[in-house]
C-alpha cells in the first residue's frame, strides 16, 4: 500500500448471512445506524460504487468520491474516479476517508484498509449483494456495542 494513502475505513450495515442489499436499496431501514453513519462519515470524503450513488446521491458535509468505469460520467456535486486506488488517491489530502460500499467496492478496497466499521443487523433478509468476508487472520474484533436489533463492531487490521 503507498504511503500517500490516507487511513482507510470500511463501513457497512450487513446481515447475518452477509446481505448489504438487493443492488439497488439497502434491505431494512435503522434510523440509529443512519445517524451513526452520519456522524461517524461527516467531515470525511466517502468513496463509493457509481450504484451505491445512485442509490443514496450525494450528500451534505462530506466530499464523495465516486468509482466508476464510464469515462464521461458525471454527476453534480460529486468528484469522479475511474479506480479504487484511484479514488483513495484522490483523498489523499484527508486523514481518513470512509469507503461505503456497495458489495463490488467493498471487496476492492478492503486490501486497503485499516479498520471496519460493521453494523452487524439481526436480519438475514434476500438479495444478492454481500460484504466480503472478514477473515479472522487478518482482523481483529477490538469494540462490540449492542443494541435491540443490531450490533456496532469495530474491527481493526491485525499488524
Ligand atoms: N448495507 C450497506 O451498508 C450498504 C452500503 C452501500 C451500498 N449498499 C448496497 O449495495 C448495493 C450496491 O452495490 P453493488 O456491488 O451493486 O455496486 P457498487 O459497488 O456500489 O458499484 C458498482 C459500480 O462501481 C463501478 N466499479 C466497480 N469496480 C470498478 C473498478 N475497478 N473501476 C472502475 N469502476 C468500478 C462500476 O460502475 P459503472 O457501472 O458506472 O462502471 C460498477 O457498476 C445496493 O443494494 C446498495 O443499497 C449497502
Amino acid at each position: 500500500m503507498s504511503t500517500a494513502l490516507p487511513n482507510v475505513t470500511m463501513i457497512a450495515a450487513v446481515g447475518r448471512n452477509g446481505v448489504i442489499g438487493d443492488g439497488l436499496m439497502m434491505p431494512w431501514h435503522l434510523s440509529e445506524d443512519l445517524k451513526f453513519f452520519k456522524r461517524t462519515t461527516m467531515g470525511h470524503p466517502m468513496v463509493m460504487g457509481r450504484r451505491t450513488f445512485d442509490s443514496m446521491g450525494a450528500l451534505p458535509g462530506r466530499r464523495s468520491i465516486v468509482v466508476t468505469r464510464q469515462p464521461g460520467w458525471s454527476a453534480a456535486g460529486v468528484e469522479v474516479a475511474h479506480s479504487v486506488p484511484e479514488a483513495l488517491g484522490a483523498a489523499s489530502d484527508s486523514e481518513q476517508v470512509f469507503v461505503v460500499g456497495g458489495g463490488e467496492i467493498y471487496r476492492q478496497a478492503m486490501e486497503y484498509a485499516a479498520r471496519l466499521l460493521v453494523t452487524e443487523v439481526d436480519q438475514s433478509p434476500e438479495g444478492s449483494v454481500t460484504f466480503p468476508r472478514i477473515d479472522p487472520a487478518d482482523w481483529v474484533e477490538t469494540a462490540r456495542d449492542v443494541h435491540p436489533g443490531f450490533a456496532w463492531v469495530t474491527y481493526e487490521r491485525r499488524r
